[in-house]
């Protein structure tokens, strides 16, 4: 007996019809983040995991609790990504950016890997598209990169998402607000699960993320960071305000925004999905999440240089896509249909010159199939017309070519163009709306 495999848990297959709303989105990224100025890095699926330890944060869900953790066969231990900006800073150091140029923009796309409890939107390989921009330390850096995802939502039509803002302050000020947070929580250490007392010790911030019951009201009533933050990176937090109040993009302000991941300094945001009837994203409805993290490079070896980033969850976007705006559905210019015989094999040869000139021509490849079924087969791959090509057409050099997009009741729409004439003929009918 044979086993029948299935995909691991919470990681998917992706294809038609949904895969051409992938490809479509992440067409529009490449071109709108070029337009930005944002280049592309590629970096490995895996890296030791050090390297999530020290940049993530020791005491965070994703490393603590959804890591993919191996030891490879040289004994190291090495994680499949949970994220890209701690690969992207290590490639920023490891290649020494810096030293050739002070301004570097990256975005990146691909797939990441947490082990996460799954639901509609939350998966264990999914996939984002994200950008880092290091060498500003300017409240402009911060704006460009929430214009860009603003711009982004826009062209691939998701509306409702409400950007989140907050701001950390650059750490000067953190050892007294941490304090205020643990007085704060005392009263409440006895409620507190193993985990959530680990982070009341270790990163108490993080309690601020909590989503256990018993610490929902401490957690509604905590004090905030900005009642403690420094100067500078208040009126920093002031100036992205303004600047983004300039550029039309609304915001609000969300005290409670610390974000999941230990490295941000000053500005964190998050866009939401927030549509005023039914959420398709249900409590996944986070898009997209960033903040500005001015000390991790030197903390992970490299020279001081301020960054800020963001990383979108594509499987989210597509989904809203897919409700919002589904993708027309495309298909061959031409089907053309053989018979058997002969001429078979030049009908083959003419949809594949005309295939390798640019044209979008198909037939069936089966064989043996009456042309009335190989017609079905247009219809059910779009096709907008349809020929059939055998001995009569080889001779005369003539087809007579069929709309298939025609209106149920309609009459037949039939039009005789001849071999010499078909690529012109194709040229206007790729055109032609249907
Ligand atoms: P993050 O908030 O952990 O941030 O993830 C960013 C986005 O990835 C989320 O807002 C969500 O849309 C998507 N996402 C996360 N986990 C899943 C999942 N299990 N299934 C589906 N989508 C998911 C980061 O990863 C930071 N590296 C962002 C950043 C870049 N900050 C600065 N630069």
């Amino acid at each position: 007996m044979s086993t029948k495999f299935a995909g691991v848990k919470g990681m998917n297959d992706l294809r038609s019809p949904q895969i051409e709303i992938w490809q479509r989105i992440e067409g529009i990224a490449r071109s709108l983040f070029a337009r930005y100025g944002y280049s592309e890095i590629r970096t490995p699926i895996v890296e030791e995991t050090a390297l999530f330890v020290r940049s993530v944060g020791e005491v965070t869900e994703i490393v603590g609790k959804e890591m993919y953790t191996f030891t490879d066969k040289g004994d190291r231990s090495i994680s499949m990504r949970p994220e890209g900006t701690a690969p992207a800073a290590r490639a920023y150091i490891e290649h020494s950016i810096a030293n050739t140029e002070p301004l570097t923009r990256w975005f990146y796309m691909g797939p990441m890997f947490r082990y996460e409890r799954m639901k509609t939107g939350r998966y264990r390989q999914f996939y984002q598209l994200g950008a880092e921009a290091y060498g500003a330390l300017d409240p402009a850096q911060d704006v460009e990169v929430i214009a860009l995802c603003d711009a982004f939502f826009k062209q691939i039509g998701v509306p409702d998402v409400v950007l989140h803002l907050n701001s950390l302050g650059d750490g000067s000020t953190r050892p007294a607000y941490l304090e205020a947070l643990k007085q704060h929580f005392a009263p409440v250490l006895e409620v507190m699960s193993a985990e959530a007392k680990l982070a009341y010790e270790k990163n108490t911030m993080r309690l601020l993320d909590s989503k256990e019951p018993a610490l929902q009201d401490a957690i509604a009533s905590a004090p905030t960071i900005l009642d403690s933050i420094d100067e500078g990176s208040k009126k920093h937090f002031d100036d992205v305000q303004r600047m983004l109040t300039k550029l039309g993009i609304p915001f609000e302000l969300d005290r409670r925004l610390v974000r999941g991941l230990d490295y941000y300094t000053r500005t964190t945001f998050e866009f939401i999905y927030q549509p005023k009837g039914e959420n398709a994203l249900g409590t996944a409805g986070t898009v997209c999440g960033g903040g500005r993290y001015d000390r991790l490079v030197h903390e992970l070896g490299g020279p001081e240089k301020p960054a800020v980033g963001f990383a979108m969850g594509l499987d989210r976007l597509v989904l809203l896509v897919e409700k919002l705006k589904p993708v027309e559905r495309g298909g061959p210019t031409l089907f053309i249909g053989t018979f058997e015989g002969p001429e078979r094999d030049d009908a083959i040869a003419l949809v594949m010159r005309l295939r390798n000139e640019g044209f979008d021509v198909d037939f069936d490849p089966r064989g043996g199939n009456k042309l009335g079924k190989q017609k079905e087969r247009a219809s059910k791959v779009n096709a907008a017309w349809f020929a059939g090509y055998g001995g009569d057409e080889h001779k005369s050099g003539k087809l007579k070519i069929d709309n298939m997009r025609l209106p149920k009741d309609a009459p037949r729409e039939q039009v005789e163009i001849s071999l010499d004439g078909l690529r012109a003929w194709l040229n206007a009918a790729s055109k032609r709306p249907s």
